[in-house]
């Protein structure tokens, strides 16, 4: 039987990724990272769109090379079409184009964060539909039902910042680089999570809201700060573990209240965020309280990668759902 040998690329935000899959398996996953954003605090969109311009030939030639496959065995090429910054999608999607019209093959165009999801798909463990996942990136923070692989719907999400956002906006008032997401994580690791308590912001149902808090951690620092010019550096463990254990509070709230109200067991989290090591513990503790099955996706798999658009194309590709060459990328693409 023909193998179907998809190339996949990854270019929404400031990675420049290609992944190669074979019926279904990943065979290769390069990951550029663009170091120029950190000395900007974040990611400076017409940067990001030049690095991933310079990236994209070295990163799909390594990923061809890693899976053993040349250029004309391809069945499809996949691409991410939304959401992320247009400059930085558009490199991607123009340089699937260009190839698919060259090697007269197919061309998928991929949802990014349903991607994210179906990370869960890559390796074994894969969870049983429907299931519940919290998706926490630098951009989003949902909650979806997957009811299959191509059909998912958005049950709840936030209604300003996303939690990734949070924490590196967090992690910048403190003085720490982009991205400051994992930054935190490591010093809340040997911090005490109840050294300092933040006021709560509540929201209604199934939303997320992060601005208040994000504010409620800068006064907090703005008045220790005015008291002892040294507090933060004398209490970084301390403050990253109080500000990590607020956000995965309201993290979990949610989840727990989108859990029983749609009465499900099967639980996944996906997304950068999903990387934290303090999420991680939280919802394996409450699973297992719960009863719940949980999915935790592996940490290469977590932050922005090509294999996830790679999974996604290959059952986009059974599906037989293919885009035309004159697409375009959409930076605010939905389900
Ligand atoms: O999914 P992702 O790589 O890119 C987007 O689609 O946005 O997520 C990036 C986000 C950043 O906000 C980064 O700080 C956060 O994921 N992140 C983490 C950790 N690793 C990545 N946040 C907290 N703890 C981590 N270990
Ligand atoms: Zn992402």
């Amino acid at each position: 039987m023909k193998k179907t040998i998809i190339l996949a690329i990854e270019s929404s935000c400031d990675e420049t990724s290609a992944s190669v899959i074979i019926n279904g398996k990943i065979k290769s996953n390069i990951v550029a990272t663009q170091e120029v954003h950190h000395k900007y605090g974040g990611v400076v969109p017409e940067l990001a769109s030049r690095a991933h311009q310079k990236n994209i030939v070295p990163v799909v030639d390594q990923a061809l090379k890693e899976a053993e496959v040349q250029k004309s065995e391809l069945s499809a090429i996949a691409f991410t079409k939304g959401p992320g910054l247009l400059g930085a999608l558009l490199v991607g999607a123009s340089f699937a184009k260009s190839m698919a019209a060259a090697l007269n093959i197919p061309l998928i165009g991929v949802n990014h964060m349903q991607a994210h999801i179906l990370a869960h798909f890559i390796d074994e463990p894969q969870p049983q539909f429907p299931f519940l996942c919290l998706t926490v990136s630098g951009g989003h923070t949902q909650l979806v039902m997957v009811r299959s692989h191509l059909d998912m719907e958005v049950i709840g999400e936030t209604q300003d910042d996303a939690v990734g956002e949070a924490f590196d906006k967090t992690a910048k008032i403190l003085g720490l680089p982009y991205p400051g997401g994992p930054l935190i994580d490591k010093y809340a690791q040997k911090g005490n999570p109840l050294a300092f308590e933040f006021p709560m912001v509540s929201t209604e149902g199934l939303s997320f809201s992060f601005s208040g808090i994000k504010t409620s951690f800068l006064y907090f620092f703005r008045k220790k700060v005015q008291e002892n010019q040294n507090f933060v550096d004398e209490n970084i463990e301390d403050i990253c573990a109080s500000v990590q254990h607020t956000l995965i509070k309201i993290l979990m709230n949610k989840l727990r209240k989108a859990a029983a109200k749609h009465k499900v067991k099967n639980i996944g989290i996906a997304g950068g965020v999903s990387a934290n090591s303090g999420l991680r513990k939280a919802v394996k503790e409450e699973g297992e309280k719960k009863g719940w099955d949980v999915f935790i996706p592996e940490f290469e798999y977590c932050t922005d990668n090509a294999a996830m658009i790679a999974i996604t194309a290959h059952y986009k590709y059974l599906a037989g759902e293919f885009e035309s060459l004159n697409v375009s990328p959409n930076p605010r693409m939905k389900f």
